[in-house]
């Protein structure tokens, strides 16, 4: 399981998903471009000093990444058809977040191999991006037996 951020807006949502990411044991992919560095000082308290403990690659491009990637690509979006909680994850996928300001390109929805949704309360608009990793990163570990073993 991997956890892909498609050109990130916000520092401190990166830096809460790869200290997420660092914990549960689960590599991340970062698409370029994103809107701060390494070096932000908001994106490192975030991430703590779970930095280390990270598997993190990172791709100067979707197509980059696209042409690297191995596993299914797993689009969350508040415009998936298919709820979180309904879809058959496997051990392989990629589990793909979008950008704060907009999501991802149509181009990115076209290639995705599944879209999915958070289901909430109409009409209420979106879930804070790192949130919204958590919650199915959670249910596609569960479903694989991927959590790691404390
Ligand atoms: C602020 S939202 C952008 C909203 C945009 N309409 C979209 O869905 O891509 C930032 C990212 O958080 C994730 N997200 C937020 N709420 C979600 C939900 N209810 N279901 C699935 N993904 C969600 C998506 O990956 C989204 O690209």
């Amino acid at each position: 399981m991997r956890l892909a951020i498609y050109a990130p807006d916000i520092a401190q949502n990166t830096g809460t998903m790869l200290r997420l990411a660092a914990c549960l044991g689960v590599g991340v992919d970062l698409i370029a471009p994103a809107a701060f560095d390494m070096t932000d000082r908001a994106f490192r308290r975030a991430a703590l000093d779970y930095l280390d403990a990270v598997t993190l690659q990172r791709h100067e491009s979707f197509t980059a990444f696209n042409q690297d990637r191995r596993g299914r690509l797993v689009l969350l979006t508040t415009h998936g058809a298919i709820p979180h909680t309904q879809f058959a994850f496997q051990p392989s996928d990629i589990v793909m977040v979008g950008r704060e300001s907009g999501g991802v390109p149509q181009a990115i929805h076209d290639r995705a191999d599944a879209r999915l949704k958070v289901p909430m309360r109409p009409p209420l608009r979106s879930l804070n991006v790192a949130v919204t990793a958590a919650i199915v990163l959670g249910e596609a570990l569960r479903q694989t037996g991927g959590y790691p073993v404390s």
